[in-house]
Protein backbone atom coordinates (compact mmCIF):
# COMPACT_ATOMS: atom_id res chain seq x y z
CA UNK A 1 0.00 0.00 0.00
CA UNK A 2 1.31 3.37 -1.19
CA UNK A 3 1.71 5.75 1.80
CA UNK A 4 -0.72 8.55 1.97
CA UNK A 5 1.53 11.62 1.41
CA UNK A 6 0.36 14.73 3.08
CA UNK A 7 1.92 18.49 2.74
CA UNK A 8 4.04 19.18 5.93
CA UNK A 9 5.81 22.86 4.45
CA UNK A 10 3.39 25.10 3.39
CA UNK A 11 4.55 28.88 2.15
CA UNK A 12 1.87 31.26 0.48
CA UNK A 13 3.65 34.44 -0.70
CA UNK A 14 6.01 34.73 2.76
CA UNK A 15 8.31 38.14 2.73
CA UNK A 16 11.09 38.94 4.72
CA UNK A 17 12.13 41.73 5.69
CA UNK A 18 15.45 42.98 8.42
CA UNK A 19 15.79 46.33 10.13
CA UNK A 20 19.29 47.66 9.26
CA UNK A 21 21.59 48.50 12.32
CA UNK A 22 22.13 52.02 9.87
CA UNK A 23 18.69 52.50 9.15
CA UNK A 24 15.99 52.02 6.57
CA UNK A 25 15.83 48.04 5.60
CA UNK A 26 16.66 44.82 3.61
CA UNK A 27 14.02 42.41 1.89
CA UNK A 28 15.30 39.25 1.51
CA UNK A 29 12.67 37.00 0.54
CA UNK A 30 10.19 38.45 -1.98
CA UNK A 31 6.70 35.81 -2.12
CA UNK A 32 8.21 32.65 -1.83
CA UNK A 33 5.85 29.92 -1.82
CA UNK A 34 6.13 26.40 -2.33
CA UNK A 35 4.48 23.13 -0.21
CA UNK A 36 6.33 20.04 0.83
CA UNK A 37 4.98 16.81 1.14
CA UNK A 38 5.93 14.20 3.72
CA UNK A 39 8.68 12.25 2.29
CA UNK A 40 10.09 14.43 -0.03
CA UNK A 41 14.01 15.24 -0.49
CA UNK A 42 14.34 18.87 -1.59
CA UNK A 43 17.47 20.25 -1.90
CA UNK A 44 17.57 24.58 -1.33
CA UNK A 45 20.21 26.01 -3.48
CA UNK A 46 21.52 29.34 -4.78
CA UNK A 47 24.44 31.72 -3.98
CA UNK A 48 25.68 33.07 -1.11
CA UNK A 49 23.23 35.56 -0.13
CA UNK A 50 20.50 34.69 -1.85
CA UNK A 51 18.91 34.36 1.14
CA UNK A 52 18.36 30.18 1.83
CA UNK A 53 19.30 30.48 5.29
CA UNK A 54 16.88 33.30 6.21
CA UNK A 55 14.14 30.71 4.00
CA UNK A 56 15.59 27.80 6.15
CA UNK A 57 15.20 29.57 9.45
CA UNK A 58 11.14 29.86 8.47
CA UNK A 59 10.58 26.99 7.60
CA UNK A 60 12.24 25.31 11.12
CA UNK A 61 10.33 27.96 12.81
CA UNK A 62 12.84 30.12 13.96
CA UNK A 63 12.23 32.57 12.70
CA UNK A 64 9.11 34.83 11.73
CA UNK A 65 7.90 36.02 8.27
CA UNK A 66 7.15 39.72 7.89
CA UNK A 67 4.34 39.17 5.66
CA UNK A 68 2.01 35.80 4.71
CA UNK A 69 1.66 32.54 5.87
CA UNK A 70 3.54 29.83 6.99
CA UNK A 71 1.92 26.42 7.62
CA UNK A 72 4.04 23.47 9.27
CA UNK A 73 1.70 20.35 9.96
CA UNK A 74 -1.43 22.65 8.82
CA UNK A 75 -0.93 24.88 11.80
CA UNK A 76 -0.12 28.43 10.74
CA UNK A 77 3.04 29.03 12.92
CA UNK A 78 1.84 32.85 13.32
CA UNK A 79 -0.37 32.14 15.79
CA UNK A 80 1.33 29.74 18.34
CA UNK A 81 3.17 30.91 21.62
CA UNK A 82 6.57 30.82 21.68
CA UNK A 83 5.74 27.46 23.80
CA UNK A 84 4.11 25.69 21.53
CA UNK A 85 7.05 26.38 18.40
CA UNK A 86 9.53 24.88 20.81
CA UNK A 87 7.55 21.36 21.65
CA UNK A 88 6.72 21.76 17.27
CA UNK A 89 10.27 21.87 17.12
CA UNK A 90 11.58 19.05 19.24
CA UNK A 91 9.23 16.63 18.44
CA UNK A 92 8.85 16.91 15.02
CA UNK A 93 12.44 18.28 13.43
CA UNK A 94 15.35 17.52 13.55
CA UNK A 95 18.02 19.75 12.72
CA UNK A 96 21.15 19.41 11.50
CA UNK A 97 24.06 22.27 10.80
CA UNK A 98 27.27 23.19 9.19
CA UNK A 99 29.55 23.76 12.00
CA UNK A 100 27.76 20.27 13.82
CA UNK A 101 26.64 22.61 17.01
CA UNK A 102 27.80 19.67 18.95
CA UNK A 103 28.29 20.26 22.97
CA UNK A 104 32.15 20.00 22.88
CA UNK A 105 32.48 19.43 27.11
CA UNK A 106 30.21 16.84 26.53
CA UNK A 107 30.93 13.13 24.99
CA UNK A 108 29.17 11.90 22.32
CA UNK A 109 26.26 9.98 24.02
CA UNK A 110 25.19 13.45 26.29
CA UNK A 111 25.33 15.12 23.23
CA UNK A 112 22.63 12.77 21.23
CA UNK A 113 20.87 12.13 24.70
CA UNK A 114 20.33 16.46 25.28
CA UNK A 115 16.93 16.62 23.46
CA UNK A 116 15.10 14.03 24.77
CA UNK A 117 15.59 15.23 28.37
CA UNK A 118 13.69 18.50 26.96
CA UNK A 119 10.90 15.84 26.20
CA UNK A 120 11.02 14.11 30.15
CA UNK A 121 12.14 11.09 28.42
CA UNK A 122 13.75 8.58 31.80
CA UNK A 123 17.72 8.88 31.79
CA UNK A 124 17.48 4.91 31.17
CA UNK A 125 15.43 5.26 28.28
CA UNK A 126 17.33 8.33 27.10
CA UNK A 127 20.62 5.80 27.13
CA UNK A 128 19.04 3.12 25.23
CA UNK A 129 17.62 5.32 22.55
CA UNK A 130 21.30 7.45 22.09
CA UNK A 131 23.26 4.20 22.15
CA UNK A 132 20.48 3.13 19.34
CA UNK A 133 21.37 6.28 17.18
CA UNK A 134 24.48 5.67 17.37
CA UNK A 135 24.61 2.19 16.11
CA UNK A 136 22.51 3.73 12.99
CA UNK A 137 25.18 6.17 12.43
CA UNK A 138 27.92 3.43 12.67
CA UNK A 139 29.66 5.20 15.86
CA UNK A 140 28.97 2.30 18.31
CA UNK A 141 31.87 2.45 20.14
CA UNK A 142 32.85 6.11 20.33
CA UNK A 143 29.93 6.76 22.85
CA UNK A 144 32.58 8.27 25.64
CA UNK A 145 34.46 10.64 23.07
CA UNK A 146 34.43 14.01 22.75
CA UNK A 147 33.32 16.36 19.92
CA UNK A 148 37.18 17.45 19.87
CA UNK A 149 38.18 14.20 19.14
CA UNK A 150 36.42 13.16 15.84
CA UNK A 151 36.93 13.77 12.43
CA UNK A 152 34.20 16.38 11.03
CA UNK A 153 32.53 13.61 8.93
CA UNK A 154 32.23 11.50 12.78
CA UNK A 155 30.96 14.94 14.06
CA UNK A 156 28.16 15.63 11.58
CA UNK A 157 27.10 11.92 11.99
CA UNK A 158 26.75 12.76 15.96
CA UNK A 159 24.92 15.46 14.75
CA UNK A 160 22.52 13.12 12.42
CA UNK A 161 22.32 10.97 15.34
CA UNK A 162 21.43 13.69 17.88
CA UNK A 163 18.44 15.01 15.02
CA UNK A 164 17.59 11.28 14.87
CA UNK A 165 17.26 10.58 18.30
CA UNK A 166 13.79 12.59 18.78
CA UNK A 167 12.19 10.58 15.41
CA UNK A 168 11.67 13.56 13.94
CA UNK A 169 9.38 13.36 10.74
CA UNK A 170 11.11 16.07 8.89
CA UNK A 171 15.38 16.84 9.02
CA UNK A 172 16.31 20.29 8.08
CA UNK A 173 19.72 20.49 6.80
CA UNK A 174 22.00 23.97 6.14
CA UNK A 175 25.10 23.12 4.05
CA UNK A 176 25.42 19.73 5.83
CA UNK A 177 28.15 18.80 3.64
CA UNK A 178 29.48 22.48 3.86
CA UNK A 179 32.05 21.34 6.56
CA UNK A 180 33.56 18.27 4.56
CA UNK A 181 35.79 17.00 2.29
CA UNK A 182 34.05 15.25 -0.59
CA UNK A 183 33.95 11.72 0.04
CA UNK A 184 32.93 12.36 3.84
CA UNK A 185 30.17 14.28 2.07
CA UNK A 186 28.99 11.62 0.18
CA UNK A 187 28.69 9.51 2.88
CA UNK A 188 26.56 11.35 4.73
CA UNK A 189 24.39 12.08 1.94
CA UNK A 190 24.09 8.59 0.98
CA UNK A 191 22.83 8.20 4.98
CA UNK A 192 20.18 11.09 4.21
CA UNK A 193 18.95 9.17 1.15
CA UNK A 194 18.55 5.48 3.32
CA UNK A 195 16.82 7.79 6.20
CA UNK A 196 14.62 9.26 3.13
CA UNK A 197 13.94 6.31 1.49
CA UNK A 198 13.85 3.63 4.54
CA UNK A 199 12.22 5.19 7.07
CA UNK A 200 10.21 8.00 4.84
CA UNK A 201 11.85 10.82 7.10
CA UNK A 202 11.45 13.82 4.45
CA UNK A 203 14.50 15.91 4.39
CA UNK A 204 14.64 19.50 3.21
CA UNK A 205 18.43 20.40 2.33
CA UNK A 206 20.74 23.59 1.74
CA UNK A 207 23.60 23.75 -0.32
CA UNK A 208 25.76 24.68 -2.88
CA UNK A 209 27.10 21.67 -4.83
CA UNK A 210 25.01 20.78 -7.71
CA UNK A 211 27.14 17.28 -7.17
CA UNK A 212 25.36 17.31 -3.66
CA UNK A 213 21.71 17.98 -4.93
CA UNK A 214 22.21 15.01 -6.89
CA UNK A 215 20.95 12.88 -3.65
CA UNK A 216 17.97 15.23 -3.94
CA UNK A 217 14.70 14.59 -5.34
CA UNK A 218 13.44 17.96 -6.00
CA UNK A 219 15.25 21.32 -6.24
CA UNK A 220 13.94 24.24 -5.09
CA UNK A 221 16.55 27.19 -6.51
CA UNK A 222 16.35 31.04 -4.91
CA UNK A 223 18.32 33.73 -6.38
CA UNK A 224 18.14 37.30 -5.32
CA UNK A 225 15.53 36.13 -2.62
CA UNK A 226 12.78 34.84 -5.31
CA UNK A 227 11.71 31.16 -6.58
CA UNK A 228 13.61 30.70 -9.94
CA UNK A 229 13.34 27.10 -10.45
CA UNK A 230 11.41 24.48 -8.62
CA UNK A 231 11.58 21.28 -9.76
CA UNK A 232 13.14 17.96 -10.56
CA UNK A 233 16.84 17.74 -9.92
CA UNK A 234 18.08 18.18 -13.54
CA UNK A 235 21.17 16.32 -14.65
CA UNK A 236 23.43 19.61 -15.16
CA UNK A 237 23.32 22.85 -13.50
CA UNK A 238 22.88 24.63 -16.56
CA UNK A 239 19.24 24.58 -16.11
CA UNK A 240 19.48 27.03 -12.77
CA UNK A 241 21.56 29.08 -14.26
CA UNK A 242 19.47 29.69 -16.59
CA UNK A 243 16.91 30.20 -14.57
CA UNK A 244 18.71 32.84 -12.37
CA UNK A 245 19.54 34.88 -15.90
CA UNK A 246 15.75 34.98 -16.59
CA UNK A 247 15.43 36.64 -12.92
CA UNK A 248 18.14 39.19 -13.61
CA UNK A 249 16.40 39.99 -16.76
N1 LIG B 1 19.44 38.69 10.94
C1 LIG B 1 19.69 39.39 9.84
N2 LIG B 1 19.65 40.75 9.85
C2 LIG B 1 19.86 41.44 8.71
N3 LIG B 1 20.13 40.89 7.52
C3 LIG B 1 20.19 39.57 7.46
C4 LIG B 1 19.97 38.73 8.60
N4 LIG B 1 20.10 37.43 8.21
C5 LIG B 1 20.39 37.45 6.91
N5 LIG B 1 20.44 38.74 6.43
C6 LIG B 1 20.71 39.13 5.04
O1 LIG B 1 19.85 38.40 4.21
C7 LIG B 1 20.51 38.04 3.00
C8 LIG B 1 20.36 36.54 2.79
O2 LIG B 1 21.07 35.87 3.82
P1 LIG B 1 21.03 34.29 3.98
O3 LIG B 1 21.84 33.96 5.16
O4 LIG B 1 19.62 33.84 3.96
O5 LIG B 1 21.76 33.83 2.63
P2 LIG B 1 22.19 32.39 2.15
O6 LIG B 1 21.53 32.16 0.83
O7 LIG B 1 21.94 31.40 3.23
O8 LIG B 1 23.76 32.58 1.91
P3 LIG B 1 24.98 31.57 2.17
O9 LIG B 1 24.97 30.63 1.00
O10 LIG B 1 26.18 32.46 2.15
O11 LIG B 1 24.78 30.88 3.48
C9 LIG B 1 21.94 38.54 3.12
O12 LIG B 1 22.04 39.74 2.41
C10 LIG B 1 22.12 38.76 4.59
O13 LIG B 1 23.00 39.83 4.84
MG1 LIG C 1 23.20 30.20 4.44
Amino acid sequence: MKKQTIPIISLNKVNKIFPLAVGGSQQVLFDINFTINSGEFVAIMGPSGSGKSTCMNIIGALDGATSGTYELYGKDISTMTPDDLATIRNEYIGFVFQNFNLLPKRTVLDNIMMPLMYRGIVMRDRITRAREMLKLVGLENFEVYYPTQLSGGMKQRVAIARALAGNPKLILADEPTGSLDSKMGNEILKFFEKLNRDFGITIVMITHEFQISQYARRIIHIYDGRITYDGPVPKSETILLKSEKRAKK
